[in-house]
């Protein structure tokens, strides 16, 4: 069949030969011209679809009917051109998609990594709080400490600032103290804490003029010695044992700590006790050289030292009957203990034995911690708050040595330093 078709085509096609040309046309309308240029009217005209085929000439079938195979071949041939292009689109389509799910899967990825950032710094902001809060806590009870030290501060006034303290050595020992009141609890012996001074004693103008006034004193009484040729013992006035720069005593006299004294000490502390005062005497019983030792080192960073200090011989403390008292092992002008043991002390025997504004009678300056036992007979004499000396009691009181101080001088400084103290209160 499909031969026969062919064929039967073949009869309708009109035998062409390569050399021969075609026979010119019959008309001149129809006039036919190998090289004659189409004109436009014509340019699309079955002419050049037709192979150059004379229009005279029967022409071939123009609507050919293409047999299945062959649309079926030039359907192969036409997506066996398009294949090509469906792979690359595919292709393109297929990396297109794996980028587009990994750029997916990155993001992902990083918000994660993101939030869990964000997570942890939200924690540590919440911990930066919490440290933020107690710092703030604890700064705030650290200043109401610092503050309330400064209270306690405030109330004391430091004589010989930076540091008051002798570094005396006491002999009153724990020892000595127990066998005085059995069964009573004793006061630890606080020597051992009593730091030792290092730094020199600094001074205002005010108080430098008044140490050059009484530098004056302090020569007198070492260009006076005492004329006494026994000095084994003490000058002894209405029984009181008197030891001071005027009344000397030498090495050998060495009684110890006044058994009656630390007696009355321990009643006089038992009591204040009671009243919420705590009394500690942080020296007591000094000897000759102990108190040279002592003088020696306030000397060493002092030249005043004389003012507070006794020369060896010339100490209270070597008759065993003075006590340094106050709350703690230290020697402030104003505190609690002070002040009770000004209103007390004389009910158990005691008297302040360096009152204000007697340097120039006593020698020294005001010891607000000094204590002298001279038994109650006498202390009641002086009564509460007394600035009586003893040597004003005892008329011993030196003229020699007050003519040689400008008084009137001496009372203005005094004033003033009194003021200032007042003003620290
Ligand atoms: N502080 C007194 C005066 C003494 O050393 O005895
Ligand atoms: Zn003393």
């Amino acid at each position: 069949m499909h031969d026969s078709h062919q064929r039967a085509n073949a009869a309708h096609k009109p035998r062409r030969t390569p050399s021969s040309k075609p026979a010119p046309p019959a008309s001149s309308s129809s006039y036919y011209d190998y090289d004659e240029r189409p004109s436009r009217s014509r340019k699309n005209s079955e002419f050049y679809r037709q192979d150059r085929i004379p229009a005279s000439r029967p022409s071939p079938n123009p609507v050919h009917e293409l047999t299945s195979d062959e649309r079926s071949v030039q359907v192969s041939t036409r997506i066996s051109h398009l294949l090509p292009i469906l792979a690359l689109l595919l292709l393109f389509s297929l990396a297109l998609l794996i980028i587009s799910f990994k750029s997916r899967t990155d993001l992902r990825n990083r918000i994660n990594t993101l939030s869990s950032e964000r997570e942890n710094l939200i924690e540590r902001l919440d911990s930066f709080r919490e440290l933020n809060e107690r710092r703030d806590q604890d700064l705030a009870e650290l200043q109401s400490q610092v503050a309330e030290l400064q209270k306690k501060l405030d109330e004391y006034e430091d004589p010989y600032s930076p540091n008051d303290t002798t570094g005396d050595e006491s002999a009153v020992t724990d020892e000595i103290s127990s066998t005085l009141l059995p069964g009573v609890p004793q006061l630890k012996s606080p020597v051992m804490e009593v730091p030792t001074r290092k730094t020199p004693v600094t001074c205002t103008a005010v108080q430098a003029d008044y140490l050059r006034k009484l530098n004056d004193y302090a020569m007198l009484a070492d260009e006076t010695p005492d004329q006494r040729k026994d000095l084994s013992k003490p000058l002894i006035i209405n029984g009181l044992p008197i030891v001071s720069k005027l009344h000397w005593v030498d090495e050998s006299y060495a009684p110890g700590e006044n058994l009656e004294a630390r007696a009355a000490f321990q009643m006089m502390s038992q009591d204040a006790a009671k009243e919420g005062i705590t009394l500690i005497a942080f020296s007591g019983y000094r000897g000759y050289v102990d108190q040279h030792l002592v003088f020696q080192q306030w000397h060493s960073t002092d030249l005043q030292a004389s003012r507070y200090s006794a020369r060896e011989g010339q100490s209270e403390h070597q008759t065993g009957l003075a006590f340094d008292i106050n709350q703690e092992a230290r020697m402030f002008y104003s505190s609690p203990a002070t002040e009770w043991l000004w209103n007390n002390a004389y009910k158990y025997g005691f008297i302040l034995r360096y009152p204000e504004n007697k340097e120039h009678i006593t020698g020294y300056v005001f010891e607000p911690w000094h204590y002298r036992y001279v038994g109650e007979k006498v202390a009641r004499d002086f009564g509460p708050r007394s600035n009586l000396t003893l040597e004003e009691y005892l008329g011993l009181v030196n003229q020699k040595m007050i003519d040689k101080i400008d008084n009137s001088a001496l009372d203005q400084i005094e004033a003033r330093l009194a003021e200032q103290r007042l003003k620290k209160q």
